[in-house]
């Protein structure tokens, strides 16, 4: 029996010392002192034995497992340095490589743009529609209807107007003024708003046109405003946009929600009315159509025209942000290339 123990004990020194690595040691744990080991095997039976072998087997084992127990944890001491050691060594890391690079987002050129312009007109007394007063998805009533806009207008047709499978008459606006009927409806005058918005044309898409593009609304209503009142903001806010005072040009128009309408010019920022090929060899540049809101929409809301008059405008902020900044495709705006888009 205790040349049994003597052999346990000399194969499991042999077994910790073999081991290399911290799962060998694990093995040798389990086979050597678990509770189905040799040894437990032996313990467990020491009952049989004569009182005196009791006493000597059963101190014998006790002793061999415990220097087997402090061996393990020897070695399990040294495995596990050794392999923590290389783990770091392995996953070291060099604080002399380039650091991954985060590139710094900035402003779209057109939010800077609608945001520069929003502001000129809130120097001038205009505030921002409510968001709710200014829908993308809108129907025929608030984008045509009741901006005066016969039924059969061109503007409406399928080529034109993106229609939706919502319901019928509901579609993609075409135009920010429906933006004016919402104001009219919850307002009463004085009114002086700006809307600036998405707005989409069913149309080809070329370096001048996107089907996707961007309005800013204005409109102003209240007592004894005429002419003279649209030309003076109109004239300011180009001064302030453009840098400078600019000759600019009110053109006749017709547009079926302001009477009269106007097409406002300015002269060509590039070759200062010479004549070049932004300006088609016109010495002009269109950048929005205006007027004096027709009596019939400011009916069609039930605002007295008796008592009230109001103007109202519209222009394309692409357009007036090409113009600014001399970009000659629509589409780079949409495009997202950051070579493009850093520029500004
Ligand atoms: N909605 C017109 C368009 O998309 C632009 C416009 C013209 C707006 C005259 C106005 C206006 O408010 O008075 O072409």
């Amino acid at each position: 029996m205790q040349q049994t123990l003597e052999n346990i004990r000399e194969k499991a020194l042999a077994a910790i010392q073999n081991a290399q690595n911290t799962d060998n040691i694990e093995d040798v744990k389990i086979e050597f002192l678990s509770r189905k080991s040799e040894l437990n095997n032996i313990k467990k039976n020491l009952k049989d034995l004569s009182n005196e072998d009791k006493r000597i087997i059963g101190s014998l084992a006790n002793k061999i497992a415990h220097e087997i127990e402090e061996k393990i944890n020897e070695k399990y001491q040294q495995l596990y340095q050794k392999e923590l050691n290389e783990k770091l060594e392995k996953e070291r890391i060099d604080i002399t490589l380039p650091g991954s690079y985060t590139p710094y987002g900035k402003e779209h050129l057109l939010t800077q743009t609608i945001n520069e312009i929003v502001e000129i007109f809130n120097g001038m007394g205009f505030s921002l529609v409510h968001n709710e007063n200014s829908p993308e998805v809108e129907t025929e009533y608030f984008n045509f209807d009741m901006l005066n806009i016969p039924k059969d207008h061109p503007a409406r047709d399928m080529q034109d107007t993106f229609y939706t499978k919502v319901a019928p008459n509901v579609i993609l606006r075409s135009q920010t003024s429906g933006a004016q009927i919402h104001e009219m409806l919850t307002q009463k005058p004085p009114i002086r708003v700006v809307a600036p918005g998405r707005v989409y044309r069913c149309e080809a898409v070329s370096a001048r046109k996107n089907n996707l593009f961007h309005q800013i609304e204005g409109l102003l209503v209240d007592k004894d405003i005429t002419f003279a009142d649209l030309k003076g903001v109109m004239n300011e806010f180009i001064r302030i946009y453009f840098g400078s005072a600019r000759p600019t040009r009110f053109r006749n128009s017709f547009f079926p929600f302001t009477e009269p309408s106007a097409e406002i010019d300015v002269q060509c920022i590039m070759c200062h009315g010479k004549g070049c090929r932004v300006c088609s060899g016109t010495g002009w540049l269109e950048i929005l159509g205006a007027g004096m809101v027709d009596p019939n929409v400011l009916r069609n809301v039930e605002i007295d025209p008796e008592i009230y008059s109001g103007f109202a405008f519209g222009m394309g902020v692409e357009r007036l942000a090409m113009l600014k900044w001399a970009v000659d495709d629509i589409r780079l705006f949409f495009n997202n290339d950051v070579r493009f888009l850093k520029q500004f």
